[in-house]
């Protein structure tokens, strides 16, 4: 056993990814871009889109990018980097219906057309159509909104097949986003993945949530690159609906749809790098109406109990990787969704880092 072992493609055997690759800064560096900016990262929901002009600003792996819902009804996103001199365009959210520039005021439409270039009369071979907003791959995932930065990336349908279908009749369009909650994990984003990949942490780890659900009945199912994991409350068969226990779909690399037991409801949760030893977590929380009721507030507040105890073993592990005495570990077979995201990252790694 040793760094040179590439993670097996069978369970019984594989031991996991290398330890290294949760403490080494330049791991962080190669994951950003060749798995963040070449994937699908949330950034927002249609409900927060009323009007032409609204607008949401977000970042994906530092780059600062907006989200606008133009005149024809068409939710594009750009690059938040003006053509002229490259400064930021807007900030926060809110609705124009022209960005103009805040630096030497160039403007641009909707669609990230160059509206007016002030002061660049008599300047040779100025077109405008060379100057537009640089436009980044967006698309819907039901009424979730997605973009990704690798123009050239593959369709959330292709990657992310059978999703869609799995979650057809959840009505995802009639949820509101209702909260969003911010964490600082002190783990590398791979430690959070892990956690979440395997329910053989929760009676020991979440005992109060494993009180309410049936863990008997705790099934999985893997997908090219996503997982699904269900449970449902103590009493429901396996054939639950909405709210009689929890579904969980993650995405690779690093977002993952909730639904948790009780009130309808969906929540996002993001695990966004900060660097190799930090991870900013993002939970979105959405209900099917804007007033939250005490079940709602109840619901959330198990979420956040959930989160915390999570949180804080993740910690623990980052603690005891980088003491540099645990190299890799091995898989049980009840972790086999754990098991799918190393190869995943494995098949995405392995021709540019040292794996062997
Ligand atoms: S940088 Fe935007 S107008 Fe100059
Ligand atoms: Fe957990």
């Amino acid at each position: 056993m040793g760094n040179e072992v590439l993670v097996s493609e069978k369970l019984s055997e594989a031991h996991t990814l290398p330890s290294w690759l949760y403490t080494d800064p330049d791991v962080l560096e190669v994951e950003r871009t060749e798995i963040f900016a070449k994937s699908w990262q949330y950034v927002g929901h249609v409900s927060e889109f009323k009007k032409a002009g609204d607008y949401i600003t977000t970042e994906i792996v530092g780059k600062p990018i907006f989200v606008t819902l133009g005149n024809d009804g068409e939710m594009r996103a750009f690059y938040n980097v003006c053509s002229h001199r490259a400064a930021k365009l807007v900030e926060g959210e809110g609705n124009k219906r022209i960005i103009t520039c805040p630096y030497h005021a160039w403007s641009y439409r909707l669609d990230g057309s160059l509206n007016r270039a002030p002061n660049m009369q008599g300047v040779e071979s100025f077109n405008a159509q060379d100057f537009c907003l640089h436009d980044v791959r967006l698309e819907l995932f039901e009424s979730f909104i997605f973009v990704n930065l690798d123009p050239h990336a593959e369709p959330m349908t292709k990657l992310y097949g059978g999703l869609f279908e799995h979650v057809k009749n959840d009505n995802l369009e009639r949820f509101k986003k209702v909260r969003v909650k911010e964490t600082i994990c002190h783990s590398n984003w791979k430690v959070g993945i892990d956690n979440y990949l395997e329910c053989d942490h929760c009676p020991l780890v979440h005992k109060s949530l494993v009180s309410k659900v049936d863990m008997g009945q705790y099934e999985s199912a893997l997908y090219d690159n996503y997982v699904y994991q269900e449970t449902p409350l103590k009493g429901e068969t396996s054939d639950f609906e909405m709210g009689q226990g929890g579904r969980y779909y993650w995405l690779y690399p690093n977002m993952w749809f909730s639904f948790d037991p009780g009130p309808p409801n969906v929540s996002i949760h993001q695990s966004i790098p900060i660097d190799h030893k930090t991870t900013k977590y993002v939970y979105t929380t959405f209900f099917m109406n804007d007033n939250i009721s005490n079940e709602e507030e109840e619901l959330m507040a198990v979420d956040e109990d959930v989160r915390k105890e999570d949180k804080e073993i993740c910690e623990v592990v980052q603690k005891g990787i980088e003491t540099g005495v645990y190299k890799r570990g091995r898989f049980s077979l009840t972790e086999n969704c754990v098991h799918h995201f190393h190869l995943l990252m494995q098949k995405r790694l392995k021709h540019l880092l040292p794996l062997k």
